[in-house]
């Protein structure tokens, strides 16, 4: 009887502690995304960003005929989920996105250096800006177009 019951405790701890590791939900670290202030930080950055994407002589031509809204939209789900936000990207792959626009070694910095510009302008702090160039370096292969 004895045995039985110190089984019957020891079950119920078991499903108990099994419980909790099932309903404790794994969460992601969104430190950098609350650093650029969430979806509104983001979306302010985006703007400016292409704003001077669209006016920079280095990089403007790349977008005759692209739409703009579209491009923001994934852009603000890319940038959300790469810092730990809540949300989905729902675009294509950087190699299907940018393959054949002849996006080169130059105009890939351009670009870079119009985001750094659109950081520092809506005060992002410097180590949440480097972190999320950190993200955004190893996509350059794909961007770039290599003929
Ligand atoms: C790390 C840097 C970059 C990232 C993360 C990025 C990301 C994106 C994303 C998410 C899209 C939309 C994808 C979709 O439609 O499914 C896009 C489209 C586009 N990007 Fe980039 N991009 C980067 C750099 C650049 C640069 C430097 C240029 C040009 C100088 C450029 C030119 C374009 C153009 C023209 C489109 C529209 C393509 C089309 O509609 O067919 N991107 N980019």
């Amino acid at each position: 009887m004895r045995t039985l019951s110190r089984l019957s405790i020891h079950f119920m701890l078991t499903m108990s502690a099994l419980a909790v590791t099932i309903s404790t939900p794994a969460f992601a670290d969104d430190s950098l995304y609350r650093q650029f202030g969430g979806k509104k930080g983001i979306e302010h950055v985006i703007d400016d960003f292409y704003d001077r994407m669209l006016d920079d002589p280095r990089t403007k031509s790349f977008f005759d005929g692209a739409s703009i809204p579209h491009i923001e939209k994934m852009l603000n789900q890319q940038f959300c989920a790469l810092m730990g936000g809540p949300c989905v990207y729902t675009g294509r792959s950087m190699k299907r996105t940018h393959e054949g626009l002849g996006i080169d070694g130059k105009a890939f910095a351009a670009g870079i250096d119009d985001l750094k510009q659109a950081m520092q302008k809506n005060h992002i702090p410097v180590d949440a800006q480097n972190k999320l160039l950190a993200k955004l370096m190893p996509m350059a292969h794909d961007i770039q177009d290599r003929r």
